[in-house]
């Protein structure tokens, strides 16, 4: 199927996957361990049912903006960071970043991104926010947020659900874990994605752009990924949150929390976001879905901070349902980053379109002509 013939994100899976070979497909596709958590984040939404209702309001037009610290976006659901964009499309962050801009909606740029802080400052400077992984030498990260804020990022997001490496037992499998030891087999299996082939033959493996300036001068593109891979990951301390608080200008959003009480730690150091997410169901294979504990996070600091929401989303009525639950914003990973990987900006636009559509058909059904006022009212089930 051509990438524009996709009508929804499984569709963008296959063409992703025809793509790329297999050792890359399942770093974006995969879980960790049993990837019981990847496969709950989505039967979660699926278990929870809308209300139809056809006769409450005047639903002819509908209005699908949300504003969001200050700023208004066209939709209510953004571009989540994900690392190593470019391997699956030489030049993919920067895509997704013109995507968002296009489209009117946040674009977090990932802290193992393959694109730097100052071309997305230079791109989508106004829609483009940062996401940083701490590094075990605290000065890096410090450095790397003066970037953000000198590029004129308006968000920095600290990630605080990646203490250690977790288990990607795809990854272990196919070799693609530092130091890469890549099997024969998947380098064979890579010779049947020529297209995918081409570019990595021209292009080789992309820089971990942002870290390069911490590296040794000349380092190559394995030395880098060495020199980040001794820096993190690390664990994030109530001090990193200060630190961002204390350096940082704009807003600072904390992005992982599963629980009240790191929510409300979160409030208490000063963020002024939190985004309630299982990293996609990465992280901690037995967490819960972030889903079904959106309403106790929003319960107990939804008047205090703005509640975000990612992990999960396939559907506009999965980012319906959790604006329904409380959350302000919602955010998604896997949908553009299979859209960019089957067709680049355009492909990544499509992903953004398609959410759009069915964002706009759920509201018409539920009869809400704009996303202000949805509540739990709007779930039969709960
Ligand atoms: C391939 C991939 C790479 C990711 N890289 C990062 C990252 O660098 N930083 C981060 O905070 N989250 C990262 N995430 C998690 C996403 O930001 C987001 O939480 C997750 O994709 C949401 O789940 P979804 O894919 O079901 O939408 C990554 C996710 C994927 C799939």
């Amino acid at each position: 199927m051509p990438m524009p013939n996709a009508i929804n994100f499984d569709d963008l899976r296959r063409i992703a996957k025809r793509r790329l070979p297999r050792i890359a497909f399942d770093f974006i596709d995969g879980g960790v361990e049993d990837e019981s958590g990847l496969a709950r984040n989505v039967e979660a939404f699926r278990k929870i049912r809308l209300k139809p209702r056809f006769l409450s309001a005047d639903v002819t037009t509908r209005d699908l903006s949300t504003t969001l610290f200050g700023k208004t976006y066209a939709l209510p659901v953004g571009i989540a960071p994900t690392g190593l964009a470019g391997l699956f499309r030489h030049g993919a962050d920067m895509m997704l970043a013109e995507a968002a801009r296009d489209a009117n909606v946040p674009f977090v740029m990932s802290g193992a991104s393959t694109g730097s802080i100052e071309d997305l400052g230079r791109i989508a400077r106004e829609h483009g926010w940062y996401q940083l992984y701490l590094a075990r030498d605290r000065k890096i990260s410090e450095d790397m947020i003066r970037r953000a804020a000198d590029a004129g990022l308006s968000t920095l997001v600290l990630t605080i659900d990646v203490p250690i490496n977790s288990k990607r037992e795809r990854n272990l499998r196919n070799g693609f874990v530092r130091p890469y030891r890549v099997t024969w087999k998947s380098r064979f299996e890579a010779l049947l994605h020529p297209e995918w082939m081409l570019e990595y033959m021209t292009h080789g493996m992309p820089h971990q752009s942002n870290w390069v300036r911490y590296a040794r001068a000349g380092a190559s593109v394995d030395d880098v990924l060495d020199f980040q891979s001794s820096q993190m990951p690390t664990p994030a301390l109530m001090s990193d949150l200060e630190m961002c608080r204390r350096v940082f200008p704009g807003k600072v959003v904390v992005k992982g929390v599963m629980d009240p009480s790191d929510a409300i730690r979160a409030v208490e150091g000063g963020a002024d976001g939190i985004i309630v997410s299982n990293h996609g169901g990465r992280q901690l294979d037995r967490a819960p879905a972030p889903i079904e504990v959106l309403p106790a996070i929003v319960a107990a600091v939804g008047s205090r901070t703005t509640v975000m929401y990612d992990s999960g989303i396939r559907r506009g009525a999965d980012v319906v349902t959790a604006l329904c639950l409380g959350a302000k914003y919602v955010f998604q990973g896997r949908m553009t980053l299979f859209g960019v990987t089957a067709g680049g900006k355009d492909g990544a636009q499509k992903a953004l379109d398609i959410l759009r559509d069915e964002i706009d058909r759920v509201m018409i059904h539920i009869g809400a002509p704009n996303l202000k006022e949805v509540s739990t009212d709007y779930i039969a089930n709960v």
